[in-house]
């Protein structure tokens, strides 16, 4: 969506570069709007259709980034900064770097010794979208488990499972091996705080490891090492957004 805004926004958010460095590059000349120098920080520029450029090379105008992250256990999901390790820490470790990286949020949130796919974006509305209780969106674990599965596990979790303080929503619990029953795949549309752990202790099991594999459409990639990051496909964002 198009918009207008000041030039020195513009390539502050476009370049990771300060505020001010960007006007002492304005002020230098440096900087053309549909060919012409500008010298005004304040100018107000369309991000869709003028053409900005930096020493005659154009700079494109992004809104929104979206990644996932492998992530790795041992750093939590937040994006405060305090004492313990963040994921934002680890997506700083990486190689990828984002213009915006100030503007992103984890979408959703994995416990502390939780592995997997987390999804990571500025795009407020997406995030609104995918955590929304009335649009149930699936995410599918695999959990390594101290106890084999039960049959009767299975019935159980399908039916809604009550854990006192709510019932969860019916979820798909699948035995990854027949001749190993302490891994399984869980399907749940829902994200209470610790739900896969407390469905698996209602049922007197305990979860020994726990990874995200996916989250409505988006599909951890197998070639992301733990603790990488890297930019979502359109195709991805496109179905992503479908929900
Ligand atoms: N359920 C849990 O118990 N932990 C997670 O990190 C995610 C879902």
């Amino acid at each position: 969506m198009s918009k207008t805004i000041r030039l020195d926004k513009y390539l502050s958010d476009m370049t990771s570069e300060t505020r001010s460095k960007v006007k002492e590059y304005i002020r230098k000349g440096r900087i053309t709007a549909n060919g012409v120098v500008i010298k005004t920080p304040e100018t107000k520029v369309d991000t869709e259709s003028d053409e900005i450029c930096i020493d005659g090379k154009q700079v494109g105008y992004v809104e929104y980034y979206y990644y996932m992250m492998n992530k790795p256990q041992g750093v939590i999901t937040s994006t405060e900064k305090g004492k313990t390790k963040t994921v934002m820490d680890v997506f700083k470790e990486t190689e990828v770097n984002c213009p915006r990286f100030d503007e992103l949020s984890p979408v959703g949130r994995l416990d502390k010794d939780t592995e997997g796919l987390l999804l990571i974006t500025n795009d407020g509305e997406l995030n609104h979208k995918l955590l929304s209780p009335k649009n149930h969106v699936d995410k599918v674990y695999y959990a390594e488990l101290r106890n084999p599965v039960k049959a009767s596990d299975i019935e159980i979790f399908s039916s809604g499972l009550d854990l006192g303080d709510f019932i969860c929503k019916p979820a798909k619990l699948e035995i990854c091996d027949s001749e190993n029953k302490f891994a399984a795949k869980i399907t749940i549309s829902e994200g209470k705080f610790h739900q896969v752990k407390r469905m698996f202790e209602a049922v007197e099991n305990e979860v020994m490891y726990l990874k995200r594999l996916s989250m409505g459409s988006l599909v951890l990639d197998k070639n992301l090492q733990l603790g990488e990051v890297r930019e979502l496909t359109v195709e991805e964002i496109i179905r992503l957004k479908e929900i």
